[in-house]
C-alpha cells in the first residue's frame, strides 16, 4: 500500500499538450479510475507514474519520495497494459514467474508465490497451460497475476478489460475490485467507460485535453458534476440552451426559478430527473419513440421548441410514441461558461402552461 502524489505534472509531445499541470493525490489502498474521452492523457499520466514516459515539468512522489527520474524496475508500481501482450512461447506458470527469475528469487519461493497470485485471480491449476489454450479474460487474469506477483505498492491498469465482451468485462472489473480490498493495494485504473468508473472506483478523475476536470466520489461525480462537460459525459444527461430573464429560466418548455443574472445558459436534466404527466391538450411535449428495457422506459421527447430530451420512466407506465404529455424537472442544474452556477435542492417545478 502506498499514497501517492502527482504534482504540476505535464508531458509535451511536439506541440501536443498530452497532459497539462496536472495534480492530484491518491490514498493509502484506493481505487482511482482516470475517465475521458479519447486523447485526454488518461495513458500518458499512467505511463509516467509506472515510469515509461518522462514528464515534461512536474514531479511524482510515492510514500513522499520523490521518483520523477527513477526507472520503472526500481518504481514500487506494476503495470497491466491494454494489450497484455504475454508469451505464448511459456506456459501460464512461466509467464507470471519471468519477473521473480529476473529477481534471481529462490525456486521454492518463486512456485509459492505464483502459485498464491494465480489463485488470487481464480486459475489455480492453470500453471502447465499453453497461454494459447486460454480464452480472452483468463489471459487477462494471467496478465493481472504476472503483476500482482511483484506485490507493487501501486498498481496501474490501462484499459486492461477493453477487448472483452461486456459481460466478462464485468465480471473481472468486480474481481479485481474484490482482489484490490482484499489485497489492499493502490489502484489506478484507466478506462472510458463510465460505468466501469461508477462501478468500482472510491473517486473518479474526469480528463478532458489533458487537464483534471473534476475529482470526487462516484455518486458526487455524478450528482453534482462541477462542469458542463462533465455533466455530458458522464451518465445520460440533457444539455439544453436557453436563457435567464428576472431568475426564470426558460426552457423546453420548463419555467424553472433560477436566482442568477440575466444572460445566456445551460440547463441540465438527468432523465431519470423528468417527470411525465399524460396530457391529451395542451401538453409541452410530444412522445416521440419508447424503448422498453424491462427495467424501465426509455422515451424520447419533442418540445414545442422543437428540443428533444431523453426522459426515463417505470415500466409498464403505459407511454407510446404519438402520447402528449407535460414535463416537470424534479431536479436540475444550471452551466455558465462551462461551470456549474446553480443548483436548488430537490424541487418540482411546473412547466408553463403552453408556452
Ligand atoms: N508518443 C507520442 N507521441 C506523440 N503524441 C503522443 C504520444 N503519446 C500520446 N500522444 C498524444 O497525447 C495525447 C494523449 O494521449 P493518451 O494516449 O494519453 O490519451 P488517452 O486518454 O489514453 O486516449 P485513449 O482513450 O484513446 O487511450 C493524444 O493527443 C495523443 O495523440
Ligand atoms: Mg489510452
Amino acid at each position: 500500500m502506498a499514497t501517492l502524489e502527482i504534482k504540476n505534472l505535464s508531458r509535451l509531445f511536439g506541440n501536443t499538450c498530452a497532459v497539462d499541470d496536472l495534480s492530484l493525490t491518491i490514498g493509502d489502498g484506493e481505487l482511482v479510475c482516470l475517465l475521458g474521452p479519447s486523447g485526454s492523457g488518461k495513458s500518458t499520466v499512467l505511463r509516467m507514474i509506472g515510469g515509461f514516459e518522462e514528464p515534461t515539468a512536474g514531479a511524482i512522489l510515492i510514500d513522499g519520495q520523490d521518483v520523477t527520474r527513477v526507472p520503472p524496475e526500481r518504481r514500487p508500481t506494476g503495470m497491466v497494459f491494454q494489450s497484455h501482450a504475454l508469451w505464448t512461447h511459456m506456459n501460464v506458470f512461466a509467464n507470471v514467474a519471468f519477473g521473480l527469475k529476473l529477481r534471481r528469487l529462490p525456486k521454492d519461493e518463486i512456485r509459492r508465490r505464483v502459485n498464491g497470485s494465480l489463485a488470487t485471480v481464480g486459475l489455480e491449476g492453470y500453471g502447465e497451460r499453453k497461454t494459447s489454450q486460454l480464452s480472452g479474460g483468463q489471459q487477462q487474469r494471467v496478465a493481472l497475476a504476472r503483476s500482482l506477483v511483484l506485490e507493487p505498492k501501486i498498481l496501474l491498469l490501462d484499459e486492461p478489460f477493453a477487448s472483452l465482451d461486456q459481460h466478462l468485462r464485468e465480471r473481472l472489473r468486480e474481481e479485481v475490485r474484490e482482489i484490490q480490498r482484499r489485497v489492499g493495494i493502490t489502484m489506478i485504473f484507466v478506462t472510458h467507460g463510465q460505468d466501469e468508473a461508477l462501478a468500482i472506483a472510491d473517486r473518479i478523475a474526469v480528463m478532458r485535453d489533458g487537464r483534471l476536470e473534476q475529482l470526487s466520489r462516484p455518486d458526487r461525480l455524478y450528482r453534482q458534476p462541477q462542469t458542463e462537460f462533465v455533466a455530458g459525459f458522464v451518465g445520460q444527461m440533457n444539455l439544453l440552451q436557453g436563457a435567464i430573464r428576472s431568475n426564470v429560466m426558460s426552457v423546453a418548455g420548463i419555467d424553472l426559478p433560477v436566482a442568477l443574472a440575466d444572460g445566456p445558459a445551460t440547463l441540465a436534466l438527468r432523465p431519470e430527473d423528468i417527470a411525465l404527466e399524460k396530457r391529451g391538450d395542451d401538453g409541452g411535449a410530444d412522445v416521440m419513440r419508447v424503448t422498453d428495457f424491462g427495467t424501465h422506459l426509455s422515451i424520447e421527447v419533442r418540445t414545442r421548441c422543437r428540443q428533444r430530451l431523453k426522459i426515463m420512466a417505470p415500466p409498464g407506465t403505459g407511454w407510446s410514441a404519438g402520447m402528449r404529455a407535460t414535463l416537470s424537472a424534479r431536479k436540475f442544474s444550471v452551466y455558465r461558461d462551462g461551470k456549474l452556477c446553480f443548483m436548488p435542492q430537490p424541487c418540482d417545478v411546473r412547466p408553463a402552461a403552453a408556452a
